[in-house]
């Protein structure tokens, strides 16, 4: 017979808060139940909660949307999470070989991973999450260590943490309404795991996720997450240079960069008129393609090479080999066009597997499609391990 767990997933967007509800069957096949989004309308800023009442409220309108709009109750909900107080870095563990043939021993790989996690925080933070990047056998990288001839292991760890108060104010939130935590996975990461392929992540691929208010990433490459982090710039600040640029209220800019913020306008379009409001009545304005097109253009541009700085490391031949984008922004018409120049790569916008529902198949919702598929495969883990699989499922990444 076969068993179903229900699992929940939730977004603090800077524009929505996004909540998902599915159900997971024999630990490995998931059938999304409903979805939910609310306005977050200002309790959200650059994925940093400002206003914890109103976060909660919003929070609870999803949830019980979501839960009726499934007809179910939900008891965990697993968490996406983003904010400027987030932060990531890289830490090297070490053990020496001691077995007298010289091979590496589980054992050996225990030790230097531990080694890498043992790193004591600054007081006032708190890791969300550790994740094993692979090892290095005598300064070569290696992914599969056991049963190698090596004098010394190293085992690299991407270490993400952030600041207590931080996911203490998260944890009451989520315990006010009722709700355990199940998980917590960086939204970058989560967005990566909603749209790559095997080979992708074998190859190298840096996916953004280009929100309202950050533009939150990861870099996978031979299968593991080498690299992740939070960008505080997304959709509303190019909102806002259009608002400021052509004096057009935050509402106006707003339908303005959607209708005709595109990048790749073409010579004979750049002359074209808009409507700002498009009623021609008092209070409405006339706008040319060209003025909007160069506001967002700059804004975007800037965003990309703040975006390349972070990754440089992983720009030689051997890193990362194309560029995905997904999040609302990444609707923006010829932000791949851009993103292909500024990173010399290929770039295509998120691909969600084929089996996912079609009103889910939205950039804006990768990071929470992400959070699911996290879920399951850390479920599909659990039960191989149970039946002493361990080892044959593909794209683990913990
Ligand atoms: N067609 C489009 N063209 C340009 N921008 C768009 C388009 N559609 C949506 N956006 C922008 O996408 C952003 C919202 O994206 P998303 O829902 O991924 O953000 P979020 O998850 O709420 O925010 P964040 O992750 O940054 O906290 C807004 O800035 C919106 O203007
Ligand atoms: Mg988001």
């Amino acid at each position: 017979m076969s068993e179903s767990q229900t699992i929940a997933v939730l977004e603090w967007g800077t524009s929505k808060v996004k909540v998902v509800i599915a159900e997971l069957v024999d630990g490995k096949n998931l059938n999304v139940i409903s979805k939910s989004s609310v306005d977050t309308l200002m309790a959200v800023k650059k994925g940093d909660i400002i206003d914890v009442p109103k976060t909660y409220g919003k929070t609870r309108d999803a949830i019980s949307s979501a839960e009726s709009k499934g007809s179910v109750k939900i008891k965990t909900v697993s968490l996406a999470i983003s904010g400027t107080h987030i932060k990531v870095f890289k830490n090297l563990g070490s053990a020496t070989i001691s077995s007298p043939d010289g091979l590496v021993r589980p054992e050996d790989v225990e030790r230097a991973k531990e080694d890498a996690k043992r790193k004591i925080l600054e007081s006032g933070r708190t890791y969300i999450q550790k994740i094993s990047c692979g090892f290095y056998l005598d300064g070569k990288f290696c992914i599969s260590p056991v049963g190698k001839p090596a004098s010394k292991i190293d085992a690299e760890y991407l270490m993400i943490h952030g600041e207590d108060s931080r996911i203490l104010e998260m944890s009451n939130i989520i315990r006010s309404a009722g709700l355990e935590f199940d998980d917590i996975i960086l939204s970058g990461i989560a967005s990566a795991i909603a749209v790559t392929s095997p080979r992708q992540k074998t190859d190298g691929v840096l996916v953004a996720d280009i929100g309202a208010g950050s533009t939150d990433y990861a870099c996978i490459k031979n299968g593991k997450v080498v690299l992740a982090g939070i960008v505080p710039v997304g959709g509303n600040h190019v909102t806002n240079d259009i608002a400021l640029g052509l004096r057009l209220s935050a509402k106006t800019a707003e339908s303005v960069k959607i209708s005709c913020g595109k990048l790749n306008l073409r010579e004979d379009e750049k002359n074209k008129v808009y409507w700002a409001i498009g009623d021609k009545q008092i209070g409405d304005k006339k706008i040319l393609a060209d003025s909007v097109n160069k506001i967002v253009r700059s804004r975007v541009i800037e965003l990309l090479e703040i975006l390349r700085e972070e990754v440089v490391e992983l720009l030689s031949e051997d890193g990362i080999q194309e560029v995905v984008l997904t999040g609302g922004a990444a609707n923006t018409e010829g932000i791949c066009d851009l993103a292909r120049d500024i990173f010399s790569r290929p770039c295509s916008k998120g691909k969600f597997p084929a089996e996912l529902p079609q009103h889910l198949r939205l950039q804006s919702w990768a990071t929470p499609i992400g959070v699911l598929e996290h879920i399951r495969m850390r479920e599909q883990k659990k039960s191989t391990h149970k039946s002493g699989l361990l080892g044959t499922i593909k794209n683990m990444f913990f």
